[in-house]
């Protein structure tokens, strides 16, 4: 197999001479080659300037000025892009941005999961029920999730309709980050009913009245509206696995001379795609964007300063953020020595966390679930962490949704295992729900405030 050393020149395509882990079997190959070439034509969803503004925003987070907040389902779904379910998950991204905004007392850059992540890596290639063996579902890009053979047989034509879905959910979230919707002085909009009747109510009431007043007070001295209030920046992220299409949807952009993935703005790299000779770390190092990594419990930190030396060759700020997803029972063991072994490269990175995917247990029931409590203390432990060795945690990355779903336990309405049947929807990983979410984004306030975290 050809090393990296060997193979310097970059191309979109340069990562089809290397193993590509986690890609399905398409049965037409012709059939795929003719869906690609369309979508290579057809016009980018986001452009280079946003990737580029972007990326000087995640350098000011790595840097300690600003925070990354970045969130959303596990997978999308064709049958999801909806406008309810869109918008409640916009809300909540945007409530719990108002409640970081207040409480960290800095600018928050929101990044959603969403209008494009439809991939899912798995870890078995098949599912078996009974005596039938069938290929696992991989998200909706590349199958369904009924369980018969025609369902789970890779379709190409997946991937026009996950353009469409990516490109009318952007179309909707930059109409409501851009409109009235997303104006400050109307935070009343955002408000998710479940939220209304919350144990938490009070508490995020309270930072609404507070963030009204001091808007209310500035209007005034200033004699006028103060710019800027009426829209929020919002920008969009997924996992590039599925490499045929990330191909297609990168683009050699003159102006900037650099190839940019237009079918998003912020790629990342996931745990069982990150080896530093494969196809996903060679497809990704071309990359003008900023892009990102996953860092699981077995990275070791010579692969990691491999990796960043790979991914961010110029040692840009903002280029590069690494999000740890350790696990609350690994991380206080592993992530220093990788905190470390960066700093001693004198490496430039963004440090988010994603205390989810670590921390994912079956119940007796047979659920998959994750419980607030363990992983708001892998996100402590994280703060802490970065605390002791001098560095930024400057991001969080979380799976939510906007829904009122029980697949998470605990939290201040203290769901427990016998609640999970009651609104589990999830076919991937289990999601904090709203009032979850929120309750995290309070709990990281009150990180700040009490000095365990800078
Ligand atoms: C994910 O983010 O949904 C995911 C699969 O994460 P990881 O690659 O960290 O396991
Ligand atoms: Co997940």
């Amino acid at each position: 197999m050809p090393t990296h050393t060997a193979t310097p020149t970059w191309t979109p395509a340069s990562w089809r001479d290397r193993t590509a882990r986690q890609q399905p079997e398409y049965p037409d190959s012709a059939e795929l080659a003719s869906v690609l070439k369309h979508i290579a034509k057809l016009p980018p969803l986001v452009t280079s300037w946003e990737a580029n503004e972007l990326r000087t925003l995640l350098a000011e987070a790595a840097h300690g000025r600003r925070f990354l907040l970045q969130g959303g389902d596990c997978a999308e779904r064709f049958d999801e892009c909806a406008a309810d379910i869109l918008s409640n998950r916009f809300k909540v991204l945007l409530q719990m941005s108002l409640v970081l905004v207040y409480g960290l007392n800095k600018p928050i850059v929101r990044v959603g999961r969403l209008a494009g992540q439809f991939a899912k890596p798995r870890s078995s290639s098949t599912e078996t029920r009974g005596d039938t063996t069938l290929p696992s579902y991989r998200g909706d890009i590349i199958n369904g999730i009924g369980f018969s053979a025609e369902s789970r047989t890779p379709d190409p034509q997946r991937l026009h309709t996950a353009y469409n879905h990516s490109a009318s959910t952007l179309n909707f979230v930059r109409a409501l980050s851009e409109g009235g919707f997303a104006d400050l002085n109307h935070p009343e909009h955002w408000q998710l009913d479940f939220v209304k009747h919350s144990p938490l109510a009070d508490e995020y009431e309270a930072i609404v009245r507070s963030i009204r007043e001091s808007l209310n007070f500035t209007q005034t001295v200033a004699e006028g509206p103060i710019p800027g209030l009426r829209s929020v920046s919002f920008y969009t992220s997924h996992e590039a696995l599925l490499l045929p299409y990330e191909e297609v949807m990168t683009r050699y952009v003159e102006h900037q001379e650099g190839y940019y993935n237009l079918g998003t703005h912020f790629p990342w790299i996931g745990k069982r795609t990150g080896h530093p000779d494969e196809a996903h770390v060679e497809y990704m190092r071309g990359l003008s964007n900023p892009v990102a990594l996953k860092v699981g419990p077995d990275m070791t930190p010579s692969m990691l300063t491999g990796l960043i030396n790979r991914l961010n060759p110029d040692n840009e700020w903002g280029k590069l953020t690494l999000i740890t997803r350790m696990g609350a029972q690994g991380v206080g063991d592993l992530l220093p020595r990788l905190i470390r072994a960066v700093e001693a490269q004198g490496a430039h990175v963004l440090w988010c966390c994603d205390p989810m995917h670590g921390n994912t247990e079956r119940t007796t029931n047979g659920y998959k679930t994750r419980r607030f409590r363990i992983i708001l203390s892998e996100l402590e432990q994280t703060f802490a962490i970065h605390k002791a060795e001098g560095t930024h945690l400057g991001g969080v990355h979380f799976e939510l949704t906007g829904e009122n779903v029980t697949e998470c336990i605990g939290g201040a309405r203290g769901l427990t295992e016998n609640d999970l049947a009651e609104a589990y929807t999830s076919h991937v990983d289990p999601r904090l729900n709203v009032e979850q979410a929120l309750e995290m984004a309070l709990s990281i306030v009150r990180l700040y405030r009490n000095g365990a975290a800078r």
